[in-house]
């Protein structure tokens, strides 16, 4: 039977590190207030002088993971690619990736799931694989979220929060009746809560997607956040999931290694964690480094957590978990091969 295995991962993040320090004069906060909130101790940011898109930073992730895998560009049968911030707004930035690799007709899918892209994209390329669709999939999560923040004190509780980053991987399709890979999927979406986190324009339900009084006049064109609400259904949705995704996978919270949430807040992290009442240690928090890079997160920290040697080993479960814009949310257990 066909298993859907991570052959390998990479990461890539911009050139400019940006500290809570950096934000205090321009957004009117403190490291303190930062820190304290959401445990965030410096992002990532593309240099502003340069034009830097999510398929830029995909890329450089992509050659990473492809070198891992031992596989060639031409390998790759089908690309999926999730992302919030595409480079422009069509065609979709799976496209200008495969361009950027050289590719001429191989398939490429853009997910657009927010904080769950990374979820749903690997939920696809698992069935892509299992139903034969696919075998070699190029998945990759990327953001350039700096050039569309309000960097004004009016947008600082959303400004603080987010960073730019991308992280690939190579899932393969392998058959084995061994209990390993992608063993269940979870996804959910509630589509009422669009309102608590969205960026309107450029919107197609307007006479025209944006003009000049609309950018100059409004804060329509930035990411809007009822963050008290979204940290509470965070709460809610991440340990249903949690227990959702273990029931489907028959099994229990004791047999996972490690969690890697999504990396909106360490707060929320630690407060599922106890809900969960599991040690902190068997979370993987990274957002002290990275912010949030929302369908880069889990998979940068993927990388991060094999590279420091927590998990990777064969047998070693895993569990990825995330809420975010939609709302979105889901669970995905995977075993090591
Ligand atoms: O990945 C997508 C999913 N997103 C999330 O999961 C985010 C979930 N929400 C959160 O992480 C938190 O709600 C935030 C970090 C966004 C905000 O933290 P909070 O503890 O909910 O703060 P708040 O928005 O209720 O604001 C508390 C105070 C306010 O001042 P007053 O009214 O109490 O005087 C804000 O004006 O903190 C103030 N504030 C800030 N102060 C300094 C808001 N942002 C900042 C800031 N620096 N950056």
């Amino acid at each position: 039977m066909k298993k859907s295995i991570i052959r390998s991962t990479g990461r890539a993040l911009p050139s400019r590190v940006v500290t809570n320090d950096d934000l205090v004069e321009l957004l009117d906060t403190s490291d303190e207030w930062i820190k304290q909130r959401t445990g965030i101790e410096q992002r990532y940011w593309v240099p502003e002088d340069q034009e830097i898109g999510a398929s830029d930073l995909g890329f450089d992730a992509s050659l990473i993971a492809l070198d891992r895998a031992g596989w060639t560009p031409e390998d790759i049968d089908f690309i999926i690619f999730a992302t919030l911030s595409p480079d422009i707004f069509f065609p979709g930035s799976g496209c200008l990736l495969q361009d950027k690799l050289g590719l001429r007709s191989t398939p490429a899918l853009d997910i657009r799931q927010q904080c769950t892209g990374f979820l749903y994209g690997l939920a696809t390329a698992d069935s892509y694989i299992k139903s034969g669709l696919a075998s070699k999939i190029l998945l990759v999560g990327a953001e350039v979220h700096s050039t569309g923040l309000d960097k004004t004190p009016r947008g600082r509780d959303v400004s603080v929060i987010f960073g730019d980053g991308a992280a690939a991987l190579c899932v393969e399709g392998v058959d084995t009746d061994e209990n390993i890979g992608v063993i269940a999927s979870c996804l959910h979406a509630d589509g009422k809560q669009a309102d608590l986190l969205f960026a309107e324009l450029p919107a197609s339900r307007l006479p025209e997607r944006i003009t000049v009084d609309l950018i100059q006049n409004s804060t329509r064109h930035y990411a809007s956040m009822n963050g008290r609400a979204v940290f509470k259904n965070a709460l809610k949705k991440l340990p249903e999931v949690t227990k959702e995704t273990l029931e489907k996978a028959n099994m229990k919270l004791e047999d996972v290694d490690l969690i890697i949430p999504h990396q909106a807040n360490l707060r929320i992290n630690q407060a599922y964690c106890d809900i969960l009442k599991l040690d902190q240690s068997k979370m993987f928090n990274n957002i002290q480094k990275y912010g949030n890079t929302t369908a880069a997160t889990i998979p940068l920290a993927l990388d991060e957590a094999m590279e420091q040697g927590l998990i990777g080993k064969k047998g070693d479960v895993v569990m990825f978990t995330s809420l975010g814009a939609g709302l979105t949310w889901g669970g995905i257990l995977y075993i090591f091969p």
